[in-house]
């Protein structure tokens, strides 16, 4: 029996048709696939949101938390400037060493690093390191979505903005019959995406469900 809080619209369906992703893109999710990882980037009109707001934002300090192969940190280098740099936050090794080959190859070696461990861990050291960041996408492991927004509201610049995915957490977030831990931090993180005083958002459901925020400026 279809699931109505999983099943793809055919909207979703035709816009994703037109979003014409490329050769490396489509490469990408070849070599996950090919490797065994979970086949979970985001999704290609959303890649190219992303490529679109580092670009709109002028954003020059990207974060990332959660690379997997790299699909949403090539997206987010095309929309870097040339002294733009991608700080990627990823617990396997194998997976960053995927990642990183493949910003290499999209030409974005040089403009990026990988952290590898637990995110929290490289948040608080870069932190600790008195960095600050202008651009934050959020997608990794759904239970630490707020420890990422709260570390990421105290390494962002005025400005900064804030792109979180899989809000919907393929239709767990609105069914009440599912409350686990990540399910449960998921739903507060959209609440506090969508009151917290410090920032401006926006959340679109299509999809998994992505937000878009920013912090305010003083
Ligand atoms: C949804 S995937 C990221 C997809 C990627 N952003 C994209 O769209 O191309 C989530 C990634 O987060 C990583 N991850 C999970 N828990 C983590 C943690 N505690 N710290 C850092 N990375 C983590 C996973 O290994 C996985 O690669």
């Amino acid at each position: 029996m279809k699931d109505p809080h999983t099943e793809v619209s055919a909207a979703e369906a035709y816009m994703e048709s037109l979003a014409g992703e490329d050769e490396l893109l489509l490469g990408i999710r070849k070599a996950i696939r090919e490797a065994g990882m979970p086949e979970v980037s985001v999704a290609a009109g959303y890649g190219n949101l992303l490529t679109l707001l580092v670009s709109l934002s002028k954003a020059r300090k990207v974060l990332e938390i959660g690379a997997l192969g790299g699909y949403s940190g090539v997206c987010m280098a095309r929309g870097l400037s040339a002294d733009g740099k991608l700080t990627s936050l990823e617990l396997q090794p194998e997976y960053a060493e995927l990642a990183q080959s493949h910003l290499a190859q999209a030409g974005f070696g040089e403009q990026t690093r990988y952290l590898i461990g637990p995110a929290l861990d490289s948040l608080i050291k870069l932190k600790a390191d008195g960095e600050t960041f202008d651009f934050f996408f959020i997608d990794a492991d759904k239970g630490n979505y707020l420890h990422y927004l709260e570390l990421a509201l105290e390494l962002a610049e005025p400005g900064a903005v804030i792109v979180a995915d899989n809000l919907l957490l393929r239709g767990r977030t609105l069914n009440p019959d599912k409350n686990g831990p990540a399910v449960l931090a998921v739903r507060e993180f959209n609440r506090r995406l969508a009151e917290d005083p410090r920032l401006m958002s926006s959340l679109l459901p299509a999809h998994d469900g992505l937000a878009v925020a920013m912090v305010k400026k003083a």
